[in-house]
């Protein structure tokens, strides 16, 4: 066998040998959800949690960024916003006291539903949909 056989052999070996392993990581089994924005309801926090703090942030969620607070307008109901700012991507805060998330780098302020209120953001904050199960939070997008 020359040197070109070889390597031509060492070609094919590597390539079988790999091959079930590709077939592995492209099967729907073994996928994993990587992505952040899951198409159903996942658990994101407490009612305790959320009664504690009057808001609750997870920054990796399984949903993604969220930040969940009680309707200022319906305090038996809850909304839930990616707190990414969307003029430059700072973490915006919820001001309770004026039912506005404000951006703490340029000021742009949102509404409680996401909408932008104040420059410089012009683009309205992602929303999830949100709802209680028990003491648990769950959120999806929307
Ligand atoms: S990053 Fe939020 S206002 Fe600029």
């Amino acid at each position: 066998m020359d040197r070109r056989e070889f390597l031509g052999w060492v070609g094919v070996g590597c390539l079988a040998s790999s091959l079930p392993v590709a077939i592995a990581s492209c099967s729907p089994q073994n996928q994993t959800n990587t992505s952040t924005n899951s198409a159903e309801f996942q658990v994101v926090g407490t009612l305790t949690q959320l009664k504690a703090e009057g808001q609750l942030l997870d920054k990796k969620s399984s949903v993604g960024r969220i930040l969940v607070i009680p309707d200022p307008a319906n305090p038996d109901t809850l909304l839930a916003v990616n707190p990414t700012c969307t003029h430059e991507g700072c973490t915006v805060k919820w001001q309770a006291e004026k039912s506005k998330f404000i951006c703490p780098c340029h000021e742009a302020e949102f509404s409680p539903k996401g909408e932008a209120l104040k420059s410089p953001a012009k683009e309205p904050l992602t929303t999830y949909m949100v709802k209680v199960e028990g003491d648990s939070i769950l959120a999806k997008s929307t």
